[in-house]
């Protein structure tokens, strides 16, 4: 297991409506794709995507959802959390001409993945999308990385009007890409797989997560009872097809399943 780490809360970013993103000084040495469980010693431990990892800091970027956010969004630089981690599966690094397709909270942990294929070489393309205006996230971040962005809000309050899907298939339709990548809600994803075609992908699942190492099986995926924990959560082409639960269910704290 990860050593267990105490973190003092380095800088607090507000992004947008309930969404704020926390930066820590720790050499995490974390690779795109993996989460950390944090816990801030007062119920709960849950699990948070990296959305920039340097040798000196990383951060998380959180939407405050239930009662563990809230109490996160409460707070204050200076304050401490507890942490381990980096887990997890990470992101193919292609050098060749990728498209990123994100939704809601779940694109900031392609702001560092896109600085990593970027290093790698890559030619990169990112469609964030967001609900609204409100909700949508990192447009400023992504506007100093040397990529192509599209931003998209279902109700056309920021950027093009549209799911990240339609976009997606749309820009599909245009141009040639060799690998796609997607992180967001799962029936985003699963609209995508549906006019993906024959491209090469990988997508970043979130599943209830107790232990995050393998032990207690709440993330496990039908039929292959793969660890959403160990051997996700970004998960290949390969496997996703052979998954019967995607897009249909997932499970609660119980191992209860909820449809989507
Ligand atoms: C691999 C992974 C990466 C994630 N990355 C991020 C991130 O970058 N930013 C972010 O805001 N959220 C992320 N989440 C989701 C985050 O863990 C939940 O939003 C958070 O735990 C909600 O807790 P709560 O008490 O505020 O809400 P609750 O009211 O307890 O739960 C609200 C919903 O959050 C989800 N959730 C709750 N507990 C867990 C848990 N232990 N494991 C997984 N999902 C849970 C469930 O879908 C639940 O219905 C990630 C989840 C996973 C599995
Ligand atoms: S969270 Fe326990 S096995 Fe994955």
């Amino acid at each position: 297991m990860e050593k267990r780490v105490t973190l003092k809360i380095d800088k607090i970013t507000e992004e947008a409506l309930n969404i704020k993103t926390f930066t820590f000084k720790h050499a995490l040495g974390a690779e795109p794709g993996q989460f950390i469980m944090l816990t801030d010693f007062e119920g709960g431990e849950k699990p948070f995507s990296i959305s920039d990892c340097t040798k000196e800091e990383f951060f998380i970027t959180v939407k405050r959802i239930g009662e563990f956010t809230a109490r996160l969004f409460q707070k204050c630089v200076g304050d401490f959390v507890s942490i381990r981690g980096a887990y997890g599966s990470s992101f193919f690094i292609s050098k060749n001409k990728v498209l990123l397709v994100g939704g809601g909270y779940a694109v900031p942990t392609f702001y560092f993945f896109a600085k990593v294929l970027l290093e790698a070489g890559a030619d990169v393309t990112l469609i964030n999308g967001a609900r609204t205006k409100d909700e949508h996230v990192f447009a400023d971040r992504f506007r100093e990385l040397d990529i192509k962005v599209i931003n998209v809000t279902d109700d056309g309050s920021f950027g093009e009007k549209g799911t990240a899907v339609d976009i997606a298939q749309k820009i599909m339709s245009q141009d040639k890409f060799d690998f796609l990548y997607a992180s967001g809600p799962e029936m985003m994803m699963k609209a995508l797989q549906d006019v993906i075609g024959d491209l090469n992908y990988e997508f970043l699942f979130e599943r209830y997560m107790k232990c995050a190492i393998g032990i207690c099986g709440n993330c496990t995926m039908d039929p292959l009872g793969l660890r959403l924990c160990v051997e996700g959560p970004v998960l290949p082409k390969e496997k996703i097809e052979l998954l019967t639960e995607f897009g249909k269910y997932h499970r609660d704290a119980s191992g209860k399943r909820i449809t989507f």
